[in-house]
């Protein structure tokens, strides 16, 4: 059984595509720190995220990077951005999402392509979203809360700039946008709270897993 969890950045996704490989016992993978670990790497190389050949050399980053508290920050997930754009990336980290989603027991993914490229196969396929307004203050609360980067000196208008940034970006990309694959569904959080918001998902994808 693969479960795939797209959606914008700050939409809640992550958290809902723990708590639902709890719920079914599975593993999961949030392939955003995989990009986010390319861009810290071109960092450290010293490189150019917009440089396609010094984000290809990023890929080879350790697995040791990918326990890095440095990966959250806003910093990180720019750079994350920025070398998403280029295919010659996207490819090579194909693989490694794409043996992750087959392994025997099932997986839950989450990500921007996870329905569209790297498992069009999957059982459920749910597009997590919300207001540009509420994901940036869910994202300015979340930095205060963990006070990284001096995160809570950024203003609420910064981080709303940010936002509006990091999907024009990717949502414009041409290699794997992010997109809502056609047979997803699309569930807005706006209005929700957290618990309400995994209720929703839940009930989702138990009853898509039933008239499977
Ligand atoms: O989900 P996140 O904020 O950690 O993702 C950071 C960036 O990585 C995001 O802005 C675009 C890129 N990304 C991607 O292109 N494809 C994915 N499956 C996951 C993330």
């Amino acid at each position: 059984m693969i479960i795939a969890v797209d959606g914008p950045t700050a939409s809640g996704k992550g958290t809902i595509a723990k708590r639902l490989a709890a719920h079914f016992g599975v593993p999961c993978l949030d392939t955003g720190l995989l990009y986010r670990a390319v861009g810290r790497q071109v960092a450290i190389n010293e490189g150019d995220p917009d440089n396609p050949a010094e984000a290809l050399a990023a890929c080879a980053f350790p697995d040791e990077l990918l326990d890095d508290e440095v990966l959250r920050t806003e910093e990180s997930g720019g750079l994350a951005s920025r070398v998403s754009v280029h295919p010659e990336v996207r490819e090579a980290l194909f693989k490694r999402q794409r043996a992750f989603a087959e392994q025997p027991g099932g997986a839950v993914l989450d990500g921007r392509d996870i329905g569209t490229v790297i498992a069009p196969d999957a059982d459920v396929k749910l597009f997590i979203t919300a207001s540009v307004q509420s994901r940036a203050r869910r994202r300015w609360m979340e930095m205060v809360d963990k006070k990284l980067d001096h995160e809570e000196e950024i203003p609420l208008s910064e981080i709303e700039k940010d936002v509006v940034a990091r999907d024009a970006r990717d949502i414009n990309r041409k290699d794997a946008p992010l997109k809502a694959a056609p047979d997803a569904f699309v569930i807005d959080t706006t209005s929700l709270d957290r618990e309400q918001a995994f209720e929703m998902v839940l009930e989702t994808v138990e009853e898509a897993l039933k008239n499977r």
